[in-house]
């Protein structure tokens, strides 16, 4: 085929049969590597002139020559590539510019240590834009939980009418899951920002190269350790597909949610219109498209992960062209967060609530039942029987089809008992840390919303903590 450049055809008597390419060629999706194929050959290149292995013109040529190929590739140059993959295509259209001087950028190089080299750079954009759009819902969720600290909603457990809680207390559930996310982010890319460049195909490089100094240009944290690990080692990627998977894994659970507080039955909130889809056949409906397939990603992501884990589990050291496989589960999850985070992110600030569909559930004095036995217990009933004595209080409303407080006082249950027990005071009463009372969560809102605010700083390029392990 026209302008194939083969990296590796000397002891071949012909080239690759076309079943063999279209099996093994790898362009047609790590193409998508293209700027950071070249970032690492201008570092591999600079560092080569650094050490004399190439001269100053030499250097200035090829790092020259690579810039034009990433500008080319930028403008939509090279699309109907024949290449075998995107090291290959950098390498061919170099050459086109520089000529055969194009062949020394490779000296002690290896695709091992590139595709390594440019996985790792790429997975640090991925982290980096990953922990950007977690913390952006974070703080719409926070957001949320401020200006509805004090909105009643009733609490599930089995999903059963539970005890009261408030809506923002609920949105800081999920504050506290998404931060942990944000977290585990920051902690798998900083552990991840080292450099295999220089590992060689398997056996380190024979040339002085710096490897340290190397890795500094590239903006990494120090090299790799181990050549044989160097280039076989694909953690990095995995917990990338783990930390999404537990993500969307979060996000799924809020969108059950929400698709439950949205559902007729509840009522308590309303999707907005730009963020729901309609029928094609029944006029009235309004449907939580977005949120079920928050949740069906949920579900591929973690088959990206099993599926990626399988991939390694029985590799021999050093590099298989299994690892080749590595690439479209990570594309395919940062396409997914990319689309799913800000278009959740948007659902959570346009969620209409219905306030007092919300609170009238909140007032079932079904929620209450806790409450009474606490009030017993509060004037010395061991809680054991005040939950005995309220349990039966609540058959017998139940069955005289009264609430809970409308039942007269009866069997250790006195006046002032059932007068002390509401909505609003079960929910202030629930003071302490970590609690859904009023106070409570607005407090919780604020560090929340402080909480965001610090993890943007730590995350922003020259900040204390980007290069923390
Ligand atoms: N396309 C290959 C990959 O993505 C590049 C490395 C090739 N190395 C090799 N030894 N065949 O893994």
């Amino acid at each position: 085929m026209s302008g194939r450049h083969d990296l590796w055809g000397g002891r071949f008597a012909a080239g690759p049969a076309e079943v063999l390419r279209r099996f093994n060629d790898s362009w047609s999706f790590d193409r998508a590597l293209l700027p950071e194929d070249v970032l690492g050959s201008v570092a591999w290149a600079e560092e080569l002139g650094r050490c004399g292995v190439l001269t100053a013109a030499e250097t200035r040529k090829i790092v020259k020559g690579l810039r034009e190929v990433a500008a080319a590739w930028e403008a939509g140059e090279g699309r109907d590539s024949d290449a075998e993959d995107v090291h290959s295509f950098v390498e061919g259209e170099l050459g086109k510019r520089i000529g055969p001087l194009a062949g020394k950028l490779h000296t002690g190089r290896s695709r091992n240590d590139q595709v390594a080299t440019d996985l790792r750079l790429w997975l640090r954009g991925a982290f980096d834009s990953f922990h950007a759009a977690i913390l952006d819902l974070a703080e719409a969720l926070a957001a949320r939980a401020a200006a509805e600290a004090a909105t009643p909603m009733p609490g599930y457990t089995h999903l059963k009418r539970a005890e009261p809680v408030t809506f923002g207390h609920w949105c800081l559930a999920y504050v506290e899951m998404v931060l942990r996310d944000a977290d585990r982010v920051r902690a798998v890319r900083n552990r991840a920002n080292e450099c295999p460049l220089g590992s060689g195909a398997l056996s380190g490089t024979p040339l002085p190269v710096d490897r340290a100094r190397l890795a500094k240009s590239l903006g990494f944290d120090r090299a790799t350790a181990n050549s044989l690990d160097g280039v076989s080692d694909r953690d990095a990627a995995a917990e990338y597909l783990f930390v999404a998977s537990l993500h969307l894994a979060h996000l799924s659970r809020m969108g059950e949610d929400l698709i439950f507080f949205t559902s007729d039955e509840a009522g308590f909130a309303e999707l907005p219109d730009a963020l729901s889809t309609g029928s094609s056949r029944m006029p009235q409906k309004k449907n939580p498209d977005l949120l079920e397939l928050v949740r069906g990603h949920a579900g591929r992501a973690i088959g990206e992960l099993t599926g990626f884990l399988a991939l390694l589990k029985g590799l021999p050291l050093a590099y298989d062209k299994d690892l080749q496989l590595d690439k479209e589960p990570l594309f395919r999850t940062r396409a997914v967060l990319g689309a799913a985070l800000p278009a959740l992110t948007a659902l959570v600030r346009g969620l209409k609530l219905n306030r007092d569909r919300m609170s009238g559930a909140a007032a079932d004095d079904r929620l209450l039942a806790t409450e009474l036995a606490d009030a017993l217990a509060r004037r010395g009933v061991p809680f054991r029987q005040a939950h005995e004595i309220a349990g039966r209080r609540f058959a017998a409303a139940e069955a005289a089809g009264l609430g809970l407080l409308e039942l007269p006082p009866s069997d250790g249950v006195t006046g002032a008992d059932l007068a002390s027990v509401d909505l609003g005071r079960a929910l202030a009463r629930r003071g302490a840390a970590g609690g859904t009372s009023p106070k409570r969560v607005a407090q919780a809102a604020r560090k929340a919303a402080a909480r965001v605010e610090a993890g943007r700083k730590a995350a922003a390029p020259g900040a204390g903590a980007r290069s923390r392990g």
